[in-house]
């Protein structure tokens, strides 16, 4: 086989077969096939597209290019789950210890947040101790014992990945729906879970910027996981604004503790997600029947605090101090120099948001990485006042900006101005959760 004639059969719209997909995925990780190649390779694809089979044959080479992990010796459905980043986006938090608490096992492996979006890993460790690299063995007794864990992802996890993102990055294909979905699944495939939640995010936060390339996005993951003997279902929600009010990394926890402790209302976004994402996974793993049994199950746990109980243990063994992970204690972890309120220049509506600028804002204030070396400041970020829709006097409070550092805020400030866009009318607000997306294949 000669890899060029591959190129020559992609960019000329065929079908790559599995054989031939294994050979290049293959020969990539070796250095067999050089980044030349490779790159006119993807750049085919972003032009050609994949099949439904092909996108699947690519994803089970990658998942195969590394460790693959076996959660087959714990007990029941393991269940995962996946949000493609946003900001102030702190469900895996709530819904992770949630579904425990109502009897699901949640295996998850997390990756740390760059850019503007935040990561889980910098959300678990703001928790002073916690340590998110875990050995296997130990992983897995933590679900055991507690029905959830959320560690770090190991080394070995899809080097195939790692090797086609970074030439991506610099060839502009990274926007190619087929090479993000095996990018995303091969990685959910390898982590061993059963059934598998995706939230797919679209907005101006997001990814996906368009709504119809969000389901496309979607469609095709379910269809891989389908194809690969896995549940998978997926969520389309909103990313216009960020979801919670929190976009930070304590400041988020401080969010899902306040969620698991009763004090989030129905109706909130954040806590609208939550509950479609938990009714998700429970209907998968067949504890519950329905959505509305789903919801009524994650209702109860949040109110007897079992939901809040499963994820205090999990610092606990993670070796956290869960002392600060209730509603008092996480006040502690987002005790900053100083805080600074942004101020409306006038009257109106909150029209949108830029939830990408409010994102880097954060990032700017020390809450995010814009290299992967740089050091989070676990306890700096905003604390948005406002959502889309709302009437707005002049004066009032945006939002908070929790400050450690001066450099930056300046720059965070004017960012924040740019993000909230305020005008006369009011406006129609766009709704949470656009669709729910199943297999079709
Ligand atoms: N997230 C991933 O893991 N991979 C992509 O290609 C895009 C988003
Ligand atoms: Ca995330």
């Amino acid at each position: 086989m000669r890899f060029v004639d591959l190129i020559e059969k992609k960019s000329d719209g065929g079908v790559l077969s599995r054989e031939e997909i294994q050979f290049m995925v293959n020969g990539f990780v070796k250095g067999d096939i050089p980044d030349y190649q490779m790159s006119s390779m993807m750049m085919a694809i972003l032009q050609r597209g994949m099949s439904d089979e092909e996108a699947t044959e690519l994803t089970m080479a990658m998942m195969h290019s590394g460790d693959v992990v076996d959660l087959s010796d714990l007990p029941g459905v393991k269940l995962d789950k996946h949000s493609t980043g946003g900001v102030g986006d702190t469900t895996t938090l709530v819904v992770a210890p949630l579904v425990a608490a109502c009897g699901g096992t949640v295996a998850k492996m997390s990756g740390r947040g760059l850019g503007h979006t935040g990561g889980t890993l910098d959300k678990l460790e703001s928790v002073p101790g916690t340590c998110i690299e875990q050995p296997m063995d130990r992983f897995k007794e933590i679900v055991r014992e507690n029905g959830v864990c959320v560690i770090g992802q190991s080394g070995n996890l899809v080097p195939a990945d790692k090797k086609m993102y970074a030439l991506r990055d610099v060839t502009a294909t990274v926007r190619s729906i087929p090479l993000i979905a095996s990018s995303i699944m091969s990685k959910k495939l390898a982590a061993g879970a059963d059934a598998i939640v995706l939230d797919v995010k679209t907005g101006s936060g997001a990814f996906m910027r368009t709504k119809e390339e969000a389901f496309e996005l979607a469609q095709l993951m379910c269809n891989i996981g389908s194809l690969a003997g896995r549940k998978v279902r997926a969520v389309v929600t909103d990313m216009n604004q960020p979801l919670g009010l929190a976009v930070g990394n304590a400041l988020e926890v401080q969010e899902a503790v306040e969620l698991l402790s009763n004090e989030i209302a129905e109706g909130d976004p954040l806590y609208e997600v939550c509950m479609l994402l938990g009714s998700q996974m429970l209907q998968m793993a067949e504890i519950a029947a329905d959505d509305a049994q789903a919801r009524a199950m994650l209702k109860a746990h949040i109110e007897d605090g079992s939901g809040l109980k499963r994820l205090q243990r999990m610092f606990e063994l993670l070796g956290g101090d869960a002392s600060y992970v209730n509603v008092e204690g996480m006040r502690k972890l987002v005790a900053v120099k100083r805080l600074e309120d942004l101020t409306a220049d006038s009257d109106g509506y909150v029209t949108s948001m830029d939830a990408e600028k409010i994102g880097t804002a954060a990032q700017m204030l020390g809450a995010g990485r814009a290299t992967k070396e740089d050091k989070v400041d676990p306890a700096v970020g905003l604390k948005m006042h406002v959502r889309v829709g709302y009437p707005i006097r002049k004066g009032d409070i945006l939002c908070t900006l929790y400050i450690n550092r001066e450099d930056g805020v300046e720059d965070a400030k004017r960012l924040l101005k740019e993000a909230i866009h305020i005008t006369d009318g009011p406006v129609e607000t766009e709704p949470m959760v656009y669709g729910l997306v199943t297999a079709n294949r």
